[in-house]
C-alpha cells in the first residue's frame, strides 16, 4: 500500500497503476477514524477493481461555523492499520493546503435535492460535499466511486451531479452497517456517553417499528408512518429530533401526509437526524412499500 499526501504524487502513482493495466480504478472517499463502514466499502471496491484509492480529508468546506470540523476525530496510524488490512492500493492524505491552494472561486453546487433533509440543518453543507467529491474525481479519474447509504442524501446528489455534468465514473452505493445492537456505524458515535449511545438505538429502533407495523398493516398513510417515527424517537429523553422524513428516493420530493405509502411510485425514504446532547446522528431506510 502507497500513502501519498500530493496531487502530484497520487497522479503519478496511478499513471504507474494504469499502464501496468491494473484498471478498473475503484475510489473511496473517506473524512477518516475509519470504522466497518468504512471498510465494506474499501472490500466491495476490491470486489469491483484492480486499483482501489482511499482518500482520508476531512473537508473544512463542508462544515458550517458552528460544526465540529476542529474537534472532527482524527486517528491516522490506526486508519493506515485498516486500509492496508481491507486491501487499499493507494491511500490519499492531502493537508487542507494541498487540497485548497488559494481561495476557492469554483464551486459545484446541486439544486433542488439539497434544500431539504440534512441540506436544511447543514446550509451549504453539500456544496461543500460536490465541491470537494468534484477535486477527488478529477484528481483519481476512478472508473466506480464507493458511498454508503448511511448518507443517503449524499448518495443522491452525487448521482446527480455525475448524470448532470456527464462525469465518467460510476457511483456504487452500499448498504448501512451497523452494530450489532442496530446503531448506524459512524465516525461521530465516540463522542457519545454511555447513556447517550444506548439511548441512541432509538433511530434504527424506530425504522424497524414503522416497516412491521407496515407489514402488520398497523401503518398505511405517510403520517401514520411519520408519526410512529416521532413517538418511537420520542420515548428517548435525551433525543432532540432535527427531522425524521418520508420522501420519494432517490428525488428527496414530498408525499402527501394522507396518501397510502403503497400509492408512492417507486422507492420512500425514511429520514431521521437526532441530536443527543452535542452530537447529531442520522439513519435512514430506503425501500419499496408493497
Ligand atoms: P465519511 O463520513 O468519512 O464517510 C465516508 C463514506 O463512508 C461515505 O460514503 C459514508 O456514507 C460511508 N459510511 C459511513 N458510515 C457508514 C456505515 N455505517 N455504513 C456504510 N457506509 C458508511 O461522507 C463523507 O465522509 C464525506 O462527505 C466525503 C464523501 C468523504 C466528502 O468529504
Amino acid at each position: 500500500m502507497r500513502v501519498v499526501r500530493t496531487v502530484a504524487q497520487l497522479r503519478e502513482a496511478l499513471e504507474y497503476m494504469r499502464q501496468g493495466g491494473h484498471t478498473p480504478i475503484g475510489f473511496v472517499p473517506t473524512m477518516g477514524y475509519l470504522h466497518e463502514g468504512h471498510a465494506s466499502l474499501l472490500r466491495r471496491a476490491g470486489e469491483m477493481s484492480s486499483t482501489v484509492v482511499m482518500s482520508i480529508f476531512v473537508n473544512p468546506l463542508q462544515f458550517g461555523p458552528n460544526e465540529d470540523f476542529a474537534s472532527y476525530p482524527r486517528d491516522e496510524a490506526r486508519d493506515l492499520e485498516l486500509a492496508e488490512r481491507e486491501g487499499a492500493d493507494i491511500v490519499f492524505i492531502p493537508s487542507v493546503e494541498e487540497m485548497y491552494p488559494q481561495p476557492i472561486r469554483t464551486k459545484v453546487s446541486v439544486s433542488s435535492l439539497t434544500t431539504q433533509l440534512c441540506g436544511a440543518s447543514r446550509p451549504g453543507h453539500f456544496d461543500g460535499v460536490t465541491t470537494v467529491v468534484s477535486k477527488l474525481f478529477n484528481i483519481v479519474q476512478p472508473d466506480y466511486a464507493f458511498f454508503g447509504l448511511k448518507d443517503a442524501q449524499q448518495v443522491a446528489v452525487l448521482r446527480r451531479m455525475v448524470s448532470d455534468l456527464n462525469m465518467n465514473v460510476e457511483i456504487i452505493a452500499c448498504p448501512i452497517v451497523r452494530e450489532n445492537d442496530g446503531l448506524a456505524l459512524s465516525s461521530r458515535n465516540v463522542y457519545l456517553s454511555a447513556q447517550e449511545r444506548s439511548q441512541a438505538l432509538v433511530l434504527s429502533r424506530s425504522l424497524q417499528s414503522v416497516r412491521k407495523a407496515m407489514e402488520e398493516g398497523e401503518v398505511r398513510t405517510v403520517d401514520e408512518a411519520r408519526n410512529l417515527l416521532v413517538s418511537v424517537i420520542s420515548s428517548s429523553p435525551l433525543a432532540v429530533i432535527d427531522y425524521a422524513e418520508i420522501l420519494t428516493f432517490p428525488d428527496l420530493e414530498p408525499l402527501d401526509g394522507s396518501s397510502l405509502l403503497t400509492d408512492a411510485d417507486g422507492e420512500v425514504i425514511m429520514a431521521l437526524a437526532v441530536k443527543f446532547g452535542r452530537t447529531r446522528l442520522i439513519d435512514n431506510n430506503v425501500f419499496i412499500p408493497k
